[in-house]
């Protein structure tokens, strides 16, 4: 099983995903600045596993805490949480977990330090083992959906890697094969952090689930060419109306699939749903550093200095997603009813 975070006696351990899959270099991080550092240059990424580090980082930042008083408490915690939210801007879940150890702060905090320090250590743990467990109910539900012989595209990295285990759309690839089906998965090499090409192709040939890389701009090609069944991503962030932001490139995939009527699935759970923005235009799309555009592991590929733009993420109209798999079931168009009815009542129809 891949160990992508931990929380032990002496950090949060966190497999260094810019070195994979060359080398399987274990950090520790000893305090939440180390934490905040590790989400922001990417050692941990993937918009779960980003909210698992977040509350694993607030945690292990009161429990280094020296207040004296419970007024420089709430002063130390404001910060740590300002600290780690500052970190990335798109993955809702983090905003999201930071807000759930928040209420948790909230509800301890009159019991003392040594009180917020154990619920905050529990409520991070509890995080870690209901994302394992809503990764295998996505992939329950999740796998009706893909037919025996299918052979799946995916972009960007959704995985065991993304998540504290088993992986959101690499979840239901994972479930589907459990199933007993036959699946042959196309991975995006995904420029310009290559997640499909070092981390999904890493995972699943340590799966043995076949795969075979391609670099993004063959997408199009495989489609037209009848060799691709469905499409399933994972996402950062879900609009209330389904509009998805995931990784750069996954709109261009989807307006393929759409001109090859190719099945277009999104898996995430509901958690990723941020029903306070009414559609993908009120989404914060992070840019990230010229210089992971400009080189590729520090060997240059453009002219010194080239001007580059290098937003990490788009978004994917609602009117180009077939169905969003989530923990609670599966949501279909019109999205705006049926993924409330989900994040209310639950269990819908696959
Ligand atoms: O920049 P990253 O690698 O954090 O972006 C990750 C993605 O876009 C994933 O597809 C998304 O977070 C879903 S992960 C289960």
């Amino acid at each position: 099983m891949i160990r992508t975070i931990e929380w032990t006696d002496s950090g949060v351990v966190m497999l260094d995903q810019r070195l994979l899959p060359a080398e399987e270099v274990y950090r520790t991080c000893k305090d939440y600045r180390e934490v905040a550092e590790a989400i922001r240059s990417m050692v941990i990424r993937g918009a779960p596993a980003i909210g698992i580090a977040a509350a694993m980082g607030v945690a292990l930042g009161v429990q280094h805490s020296s207040a004296q008083s419970l007024k420089e408490l709430d002063r130390e915690f404001h910060d740590i949480c300002e600290c780690i939210s500052s970190t990335r801007p798109t993955a809702v879940n983090l905003f999201w977990a930071v807000d759930r150890v928040k209420s948790v702060y909230r509800e301890t905090r009159n019991e003392g330090i040594e009180a917020v320090r154990e619920a905050l250590i529990r409520e991070a743990g509890e995080m870690h083992r209901q994302d394992i467990a809503a990764n295998r109910q996505m992939g329950c539900f999740g796998r009706e959906l893909i037919p025996d012989n299918a052979r799946v595209l995916t972009h960007c990295n959704a995985g065991a890697l993304a998540t504290a285990g088993y992986g959101t759309a690499l979840g239901v690839i994972r479930a589907a094969v459990e199933a007993g089906k036959q699946i042959q998965v196309y991975a995006d090499e995904t420029r310009p952090f290559l997640q499909g090409a070092r981390l999904t192709a890493w995972e699943l040939q340590k799966d043995g689930i076949p795969v075979t890389v391609i670099t993004d701009n063959m997408a199009g090609y495989f489609m037209y060419k009848g060799m691709i069944d469905c499409v399933i991503v994972g996402a950062d962030r879900i609009a209330a109306n389904g509009d998805t932001a995931n990784k750069i490139g996954t709109y261009s995939a989807a307006v393929l699939a759409n001109e090859n009527k190719i099945p277009f699935f999104v898996a995430a759970p509901v958690s990723t749903i941020d029903f306070g923005i009414p559609d993908g235009a009120h989404v914060t799309i992070e840019e990230r550093a010229a210089e992971e555009v400009r080189s590729i592991h520090g060997i240059p590929i453009t002219p010194e200095n080239a001007v580059v733009a290098n937003p990490a993420f788009d978004i994917t109209p609602e009117r180009f997603i077939s169905a969003i798999i989530t923990d609670r079931g599966i949501a279909r168009p019109p999205f705006r009813e049926s993924l409330r009815a989900l994040a209310t009542n639950g269990a819908g129809s696959p």
